[in-house]
C-alpha cells in the first residue's frame, strides 16, 4: 500500500511533534475541545449536526428554516450531496501510531487548523441579528477562511473587520457590469482575500418552498453592499419567491469565459471559480486565469439531478492534476455539498480536495445560538475530523490517500 503523499503539489503539512493545532477553547493542546453536550434541544442533546439543524428547525420562522434546508425541485441532489458519501466506505489503516495528528492544511498561502472553511451563504441575519459578522467572528475564532456571499445583510467592511483571518469574496455578476465592478473595488478595498465567482447560477434554480412561502426579506434586512437602492431589497409578492424575481431582473444569464477573464483582470487578488462538476469546465476556468475551483452544485439548490459534489470531486481532481494556472501555481481544488460529518471531510480529502466548504450547518449554529453557535459547530466538525484521522491510521493530510476509499458497487452489477 502506497503510504506517499499521492497529490502534486499539495501544500498540506507534516506531523509536528507538537501534535495537532487546537481550535479555540481547547482545554488542552493536543486535543479539540469536547462539544458542550450538556445542552438540550427540544428533541435531545446536540451531538452532531442533525441535531443542531432540529434545534435551528424549532428557532426559525417557516420562511427561514425552507429557504435554509430547501434544494430545486424534488431535492434529489440535495439528498444525494449526502447519500454519496454513504455509499463511500473507509478502509483504514491500523498501527500506525496515531497519537499525535497535524490536521493542518494550507490554502492560496493561509493555514488552515483542518481542512474547512465556511461556505458563501445569504441572508445570516434570518438566523441571528448579528448576521454575517457573527459568522466571520466563528469562522476566525477556529483559524479558518470565511467566503462572504454577495447577498449578505452586513457590510463587507464590517465582516471584514469581526475576523483575524482572511475573509473571501463571492461574487454574482450582476447584468449593470459597472454595478459588478464598483463591488469587487468595494471588496476588495474592504481587505477580501480572493474572489469567488458563482458560475452555477445563471437562473435561480426553482425552490417551491421559497415560491410556497412567498420568501421575502423581513423589514429592516437589507443586501448592505450596494448602493441602489433596488439592489438593497427583495421585492414581494404572494405565492413568489423574492430572490427568484431578484435574481431575474438583476443577475446576468449571459455570462461566459470572457467574463470569468474580465475579473481576473479586473481583481487584484486570486479568483476562483465556484459550481464546477464537469472536468473539462474546471480545466477551463484554469485557462481562463482562475487559481482555484469550488466543486460545487450549490448545495443541489440550482440544477436538480446534478451529479453529487463528492461524485464530481475525483474527476475534477483528475482533469486538473497536468495543469497549473496561468501564473504556473498549482490550482486549489475545494468542495462542497453535503458534508455534515468528520469522515466525510476524510472522504473529500482523500479525493483530493484542499478543503471541503460547509454552507447549512453554519446556518443552524447561527440560527440556534448566533455566533457562539456556529463556533460549537465548527468545534464538532473539527473533533470529529480528528477521530476520523486517528481512526483511519492518519497522521497527517499527506497520508489520507484513495486507496482508503472503497465504493459500493452499483446494484447490477453485484
Ligand atoms: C441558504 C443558502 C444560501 C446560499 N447562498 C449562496 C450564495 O449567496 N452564493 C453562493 O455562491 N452559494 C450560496 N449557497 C451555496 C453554498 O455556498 C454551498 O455551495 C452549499 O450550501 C454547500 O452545501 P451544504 O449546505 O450541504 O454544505 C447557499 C446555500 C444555502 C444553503
Amino acid at each position: 500500500m502506497n503510504d506517499t503523499p499521492k497529490i502534486p503539489g499539495s501544500q498540506r503539512r507534516v506531523p509536528k511533534p507538537e501534535g495537532l493545532n487546537p481550535p479555540v477553547g481547547s482545554p488542552a493542546a493536543g486535543d479539540p475541545p469536547a462539544p458542550n453536550h450538556s445542552e438540550t434541544n427540544p428533541v435531545g442533546p446536540r451531538l452532531n449536526v442533525d441535531d443542531w439543524e432540529r434545534a435551528a428547525r424549532s428557532r426559525l420562522s417557516d420562511m427561514a428554516y425552507g429557504y435554509y434546508v430547501s434544494g430545486s425541485d424534488d431535492e434529489i441532489t440535495l439528498r444525494e450531496n449526502r447519500s454519496a458519501f454513504s455509499r463511500m466506505f473507509l478502509r483504514y489503516r491500523v498501527l500506525r501510531d496515531v497519537s499525535r495528528r497535524d490536521l493542518g492544511t494550507t490554502v492560496l498561502g493561509h493555514e488552515l487548523p483542518f481542512p474547512l472553511m465556511v461556505a458563501p451563504s445569504a441572508f445570516h441575519q434570518l438566523a441571528t441579528p448579528e448576521g454575517e459578522v457573527a459568522t466571520a467572528g466563528a469562522a476566525s475564532e477556529h483559524g479558518t477562511i470565511m467566503i462572504l456571499s454577495t447577498l449578505s445583510n452586513r457590510a463587507v467592511e464590517d465582516v471584514v473587520a469581526a475576523s483575524q483571518h482572511p475573509v473571501w469574496f463571492q461574487l454574482y455578476i450582476y447584468k449593470d457590469r459597472e454595478i459588478t465592478g464598483a463591488l469587487v473595488d468595494r471588496v476588495v478595498a474592504a481587505g477580501c482575500k480572493a474572489i469567488v465567482l458563482t458560475v452555477d447560477a445563471p437562473k435561480l434554480g426553482r425552490r417551491e418552498r421559497d415560491m410556497r412561502t412567498g420568501f421575502h426579506l423581513p423589514e429592516g434586512i437589507r443586501m448592505e453592499n450596494f448602493l441602489p437602492d433596488d439592489y438593497r431589497s427583495l421585492p414581494q409578492e404572494q405565492g413568489e419567491s423574492g430572490l427568484a424575481s431578484y435574481a431575474a431582473d438583476l443577475l446576468d444569464p449571459s455570462i461566459q469565459w470572457s467574463d470569468l477573464e474580465w475579473l481576473v483582470q479586473r481583481a487584484p487578488v486570486p479568483v476562483l471559480v465556484k459550481g464546477i462538476v464537469h472536468p473539462d469546465d474546471a480545466v477551463l476556468a484554469l485557462k481562463h486565469g482562475a487559481k482555484g475551483i469550488v466543486v460545487s452544485n450549490h448545495g443541489g439548490r440550482q440544477l436538480d439531478t446534478s451529479i453529487p459534489s463528492i461524485q464530481a470531486l475525483s474527476e475534477v481532481r483528475r482533469a486538473v492534476s497536468g495543469h497549473s494556472c496561468q501564473d504556473g501555481s498549482l490550482p486549489v481544488v475545494l468542495m462542497d455539498g453535503g458534508v455534515r460529518r468528520g469522515t466525510d471531510i476524510l472522504k473529500a480529502v482523500a479525493l483530493g480536495a484542499d478543503a471541503v466548504l460547509v454552507g447549512r450547518p453554519i446556518l443552524w449554529g447561527l440560527a440556534v445560538e448566533g455566533r457562539e453557535g456556529a463556533s460549537k459547530v465548527l468545534s464538532l466538525l473539527h473533533q470529529e475530523f480528528d477521530l476520523a484521522m486517528a481512526l483511519a491510521g492518519c497522521r497527517c493530510l499527506d497520508e489520507v490517500t484513495e486507496d482508503l476509499l472503497a465504493f459500493e458497487k452499483p446494484a447490477h452489477k453485484v
